[in-house]
């Protein structure tokens, strides 16, 4: 028999070389997802990528001197490595850049052409380079884009766009019989109301004022706007359109498209409409979830939380990182990350809830019956409670996940994990051990235990895979598979349990939040100041009324109760100058003297703080002031004129 499928994407990635915490939330999600359906038995086809063209990528890359596809390729490769890095089990991975895709979609775009869905004409409006997007006077928020708040710019050229308008009808009435579609409920309402029913305007999908994109087969001097492009990879990828289209027969349409809730707009609006126009079957659902936000605000590193994936994995572990995403993002709204709430989840939930049901369990084993499981032979009815919650377990988690209430899901595990640790303070082993006569009822009790270890173990591989090999190996269990969870009885009784490193080791936290601080504050890039406003216009014979020479600093001393001044003596060419600068914070008073400066030479003499001042010495500045330097004239005679 066939097996049934299962088609999971996520958004194909912009390539950008530092990809946040909440960044690899999609993707770990969707991860967690393919290899539950993978467990349970499913054809899975597991679908992520780059979505690489696009006016800001062409921008940087000049910005850097090269070529776009060099830039991308950098970025890529790097992607890549963390997607490794965080455990992440894709089937494919498409590049926008690749040849397959550029074909695929030159030939769709031919295609609503041909039929007349897509139509030249020319546009005027605003351009957001970050969001790649158009808006219209009205849609503009203060002036600015209304999607991410920064400034947009003119722009008019002819385009061609696409009627969307078209099939507005169809896709609200889809919508509407299709409950399922949009995910969550409360996303749908927002679509269609604030999007689809006060009408759709026309899309445009080309642009002439950049060419890092896929060329209009007939229209050469156009490139297909970056969502057109991006978004048809979820077909493309599975050959659509191409010689070989087995996999897009096999797989499509989509089971799910995971998002985040900034892009619900482009794929339950323009997506579906493209596919409709091409007379393709819609994904079955497409769900929006929520951010993780640091401090109730965008991800950034201002508080002095680590947000580099690399560097969480490097000192939590792979595990830990992908179950606080995965535990934390509630269905359909945000959550919350900071150093301190995610140290204190892995305390308690890792380290002292799972580490040590297994670091417990283990241990009694060894001690008790020298790393041997006992045999059941003496139940008791205080067990079925233990046995009926693990049998549960999996329907409840079956439950929640088809609705990718992931949380919920992890929530049902650790309740297993809650009541087995329970169990152990219920039926108290270590009393039970000190009576030869109890041995076969303690001999039960830590079976039980061992079993209710590998149904956690099964249950948590496709969200913490690491973690549950860990825990296969210390009780050595090799039953893996979720059919064996239909009975409380797959550990095999005389199986030698092995003890094994701490799944978790408890993190003081103070002091980790303390190293994490000065990581991230070491790490700070220099960040880009706002430009002070240019003063006023001036002529050239307003500036040739300045007189800068080059002088040598002879003498220089901190000036008593001024602590931002000193006082330098300078050696104009034969004339010596005595000068007050404001430069203490920045220079000790040895590391001036004998240097070059430049000196404003004709400034009217003032006195500051009791001493004179003739001329002032020229620096320059970051608008802060945070940083300051005198400005090095080299090694000119002293007397030279600065003009
Ligand atoms: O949007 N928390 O790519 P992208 C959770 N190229 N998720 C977050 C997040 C956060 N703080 N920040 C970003 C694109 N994301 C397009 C997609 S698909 C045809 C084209 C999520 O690299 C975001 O919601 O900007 C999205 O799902 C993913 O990261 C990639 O975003
Ligand atoms: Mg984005």
């Amino acid at each position: 028999m066939c097996k049934k499928t299962y088609y999971i994407t996520t958004p194909i990635y912009y390539p950008s070389a530092n990809l946040h915490i909440g960044n690899t939330y999609t993707t770990v999600a969707a991860d967690a997802m393919a290899r539950y359906k993978r467990l349970k038995g499913y054809d899975v086809m597991f679908l992520t990528g780059t979505d690489e063209h696009g006016q800001k990528i062409q921008r940087i890359a000049e910005e850097k001197g090269v070529t776009p596809k060099a830039y991308v390729d950098e970025i890529v490769a790097g992607i890549k490595d963390l997607w490794k890095l965080m455990n992440i089990s894709y089937d494919k991975f498409i590049r926008t850049t690749d040849d397959y895709h550029i074909q695929a979609v030159q030939d769709i775009f031919k295609k609503l052409y041909d039929q007349g869905d897509i139509y030249k004409s020319s546009y005027e409006g605003w351009y957001c380079t970050p969001c790649e997007s158009f808006w219209t006077e009205t849609q503009l928020l203060d002036g600015k884009c209304p999607d991410c708040g920064r400034p947009v710019e003119k722009a008019k050229e002819e385009a061609y766009f696409f009627k969307m308008s078209k099939y507005a009808p169809r896709l609200i009435e889809h919508i509407e019989a299709n409950p399922d579609f949009i995910q969550p409920e409360s996303r749908k309402n927002e679509m269609l109301n604030n999007f689809l029913k006060p009408g759709l305007q026309d899309l445009c999908v080309s642009r002439t004022s950049f060419n890092w994109g896929i060329p209009v087969t007939f229209d050469n001097e156009h490139v297909i706007y970056v969502w057109i492009d991006a978004l048809s990879n979820y077909i493309t990828a599975l050959g659509y359109g191409s010689e070989n289209s087995d996999l897009y027969t096999k797989y499509w349409p989509a089971d799910v498209h995971l998002i985040g809730k900034d892009i619900l707009r482009f794929h339950t609006i323009y997506w579906p409409i493209m596919l409709m126009a091409l007379d393709i079957p819609l994904p079955k659902q497409v769900f929006g979830h929520g951010w993780l936000l640091v401090d109730g605000g965008k991800m950034s590193k201002s508080k002095g939380n680590v947000v580099d994936p690399v560097i969480l994995v490097d000192h939590f572990g792979v595990d830990a990182v992908r179950y606080y995403l995965l535990r934390e993002i509630p269905f359909g709204s945000d959550g919350l990350f900071t150093n301190e709430l995610f140290i204190k989840k892995i305390n308690s939930d890792l380290a002292n809830d799972l580490g040590n049901l297994l670091s417990r369990t283990v241990a009694m084993v060894q001690k008790y019956f020298g790393g041997t499981i006992p045999a059941p032979t003496a139940k008791e009815a205080i067990d079925e409670e233990l046995i009926k919650l693990a049998l549960e377990t999996p329907v409840k988690v079956d439950k929640a996940i088809d609705k990718l209430k992931i949380p919920e899901v992890l929530d049902a595990i650790w309740e297993l994990v809650g009541r087995a640790n329970k169990y152990i303070d219920e039926t108290t082993p270590w009393i039970l051990a000190r009576d030869e006569e109890k041995k076969e009822r303690l001999g039960t009790v830590l079976y039980n235990l061992v079993e209710s270890l590998r149904f956690i173990s099964v249950l948590v591989s496709p969200f913490l895979t690491v973690t549950s090999e860990k825990i296969n190996y210390q009780i050595n269990n090799d039953l893996t598979d979720w059919d064996s969870l239909a009975s409380f009885h797959g550990t095999k009784e005389g199986t030698e349990v092995k003890k094994g490193e701490t799944l978790f080791p408890r993190i003081d936290v103070e002091a980790k939040i303390k190293e994490l601080e000065a990581l991230v504050a070491s790490s700070k890039e220099p960040e880009k100041m706002p430009m002070s406003p240019i003063k006023e216009e001036i002529t050239i014979d307003d500036f040739d009324k300045i007189d800068m020479r080059v002088v040598k600093v002879l003498d220089c001393q901190p000036i008593k109760g001024a602590k931002k001044l000193l006082k330098l003596k300078v050696d104009l060419g034969g004339e010596e100058r005595q000068v007050v600068s404001g430069i203490a914070q920045y220079y000790k008073p040895e590391d001036l003297i004998g240097k070059n400066v430049v000196l404003v030479a004709n400034l009217k003499p003032v006195k500051l703080r009791g001493e004179l001042s003739q001329g002032m010495i020229l620096a320059a500045a970051t608008g802060d002031d945070s940083k300051l330097f005198v400005v090095n004239p080299g090694e000119l005679p002293s007397g030279s004129e600065v003009r």
